[in-house]
């Protein structure tokens, strides 16, 4: 079996980016609501990573009871902000709060995460948003370094949610020989994944796929982040599909840090799609004219 190097992967991206985004006026705002420490980590990551590329970083903090209306009330004020370039709000969010309301009250211009409900719903007729969702554009990234050609391979994905299972789902359907989406409670699912050539997993549930679940030679996508005691491990037990898996990303270190690359690589492409200062550009262009 061979690992999928996410850190390797993220690192390369890292340095193309640096070239490119280097005193690039783009700035990601990040709206963090309540104390979750993951969501916390997470953000921290995304922020330390933009500032080695050169990108701005706003980060928001709202506490954890924090009405609705106010947060949708921030996203509007970041919205008209001409400095901020792209936006995301980390996921997930409280029980009290509507993700699909919030999400949806982002300026699509300034989707950075990719998933805008319009943007959704383009992957799923078989349109290209402007940017992918980061962990989808960070699963096509780990495919691409085992050099796999997909059009011609059978692909399961366990997990249905909105971040990750849905949109690769959505994106890979029309591209592949074969694909399905699963959840945990399939019946007989280690029947069903047992078929994929790519087996994709994001459920959230610590080491749930075992060797049984996997084809020989398969290539395994863990997109799982979870805790037990102090470790971080996925949603494959990494230890009883060594000799059936043909590649697998690992965690940590796999899928985590190419998404985080890949957010920021949307954020770049936000900016060059509508750079914050063309209005102005076009009115000194005009007034130039005008006083010529
Ligand atoms: N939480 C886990 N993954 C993600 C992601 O890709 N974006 C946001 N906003 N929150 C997340």
């Amino acid at each position: 079996m061979k690992l999928i190097p996410g850190r390797q992967i993220a690192h390369k991206i890292l340095k193309s980016l640096q070239a490119i985004s280097n005193k690039l006026p783009a700035t990601l705002a990040v709206i963090l609501v309540g104390n979750d420490p993951a969501s916390h980590l997470y953000v921290s990551k995304k922020e330390r990573i933009s500032r080695q590329i050169g990108l701005r970083f706003q980060k928001y903090l709202l506490p954890a009871n924090v009405k609705q209306a106010k947060v949708i009330n921030l996203i509007k004020k970041l919205n008209q902000d001409k400095k901020i370039t792209g936006m995301i709000v980390q996921l997930p969010l409280a029980k009290h709060l509507n993700t699909d309301k919030i999400i949806s009250a982002i300026d699509p211009k300034k989707d950075a995460d990719g998933l805008h409900p319009r943007h959704l719903k383009m992957l799923k007729q078989g349109q290209i948003p402007p940017v992918l969702p980061a962990t989808t554009a960070a699963i096509l990234e780990a495919l691409k370094y085992t050099k796999t050609n997909f059009k011609n391979k059978s692909v399961a994905i366990i997990g249905k949610g909105k971040i990750a299972g849905l949109p690769t789902y959505y994106y890979l359907k029309n591209k592949v020989r074969q694909i399905a989406i699963y959840d945990s409670k399939t019946i007989n699912l280690a029947s069903k994944t047992r078929r994929a050539d790519i087996l994709i997993v994001a459920i959230g549930k610590a080491k749930f796929i075992t060797q049984k679940y996997i084809k020989k030679d398969a290539i395994i996508i863990d997109v799982g982040i979870n805790k037990i005691k102090h470790a971080t491990v996925g949603d494959v037990d990494f230890a009883k599909i060594e000799h059936q898996a043909g590649y697998v990303t690992p965690v940590p270190g796999g899928i985590g840090p190419i998404t985080v690359i890949m957010l920021l690589k949307n954020v770049i492409t936000l900016y060059k799609n509508n750079p914050p200062s063309s209005s102005v550009l076009i009115m000194t262009f005009a007034c130039g004219a005008f006083f010529h």
